[in-house]
């Protein structure tokens, strides 16, 4: 097994949602959260390729523009992707957790960002999540798209820190615990 690191980093609601059942994120991009510089772009900045679901993917694209930029993105679907984004290198990919980083160790990445709900579920019960750094943001959704659901077994983490800002968000670090 090559070495090689992963690092899930969300946004989410305090009741623990990613977005709406519609895939909505406008209570995320909008409001004094979306202002700050919670370390999104430090954390871009230490990782070298990203692994995102279908679904975050096409909200992504939805959005308009690229804003991953060269970085690689591995998209995982069962399915070939539609669209493809100008300028963007994305590539799709489908299996499973172990086998898909197995691949991208090969090629030389060593920290991937794995992004999307059912995705980081899947990493999580396939014990290939390494990093969570959890941005909570003050606020009720009710129902959506939750960060975590089976795991098959319990999950022992580390807290690394826990940093607070104006907005009321707060950012806790974890290291799964092997
Ligand atoms: N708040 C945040 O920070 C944040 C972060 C990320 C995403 N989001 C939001 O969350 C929503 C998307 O989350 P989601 O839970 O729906 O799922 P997702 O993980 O983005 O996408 C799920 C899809 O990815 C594919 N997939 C996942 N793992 C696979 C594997 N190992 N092999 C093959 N295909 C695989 C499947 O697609 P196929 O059905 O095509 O096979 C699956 O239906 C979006 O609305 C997005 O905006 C929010």
């Amino acid at each position: 097994m090559h070495m090689i690191k992963t690092s899930v980093f969300c946004g989410v609601s305090l009741d623990g949602f990613i977005a709406r059942e519609n895939g909505d994120i406008d209570w995320l991009t909008s409001g004094e959260s979306a202002k700050e510089d919670y370390g999104y772009n430090d954390f871009i900045a230490a990782v070298d390729a990203l692994v995102i679901g279908r679904n975050t993917y096409e909200t992504v694209l939805g959005f308009g523009g690229w804003f991953y930029g060269e970085m690689p993105v591995y998209v995982l679907s069962s399915r070939e992707l539609e669209k493809l984004p100008e300028g963007g290198k994305v590539e799709r990919m489908s299996g499973e957790p172990k086998a898909i980083l197995e691949e991208l160790a090969s090629r030389g990445h060593t920290h991937v960002y794995v992004d999307g709900g059912v995705t980081v579920q899947r990493f999580l019960r396939d014990d290939a999540i390494d990093r969570i750094i959890v941005s909570r943001l003050p606020i009720l959704i009710g129902t959506g798209i939750p960060l975590f659901g089976e795991t098959g077994r319990d999950i022992r983490l580390k807290l690394v820190s826990v940093k607070e800002f104006p907005s009321g968000m707060v950012q806790t670090e974890y290291a799964v615990k092997r």
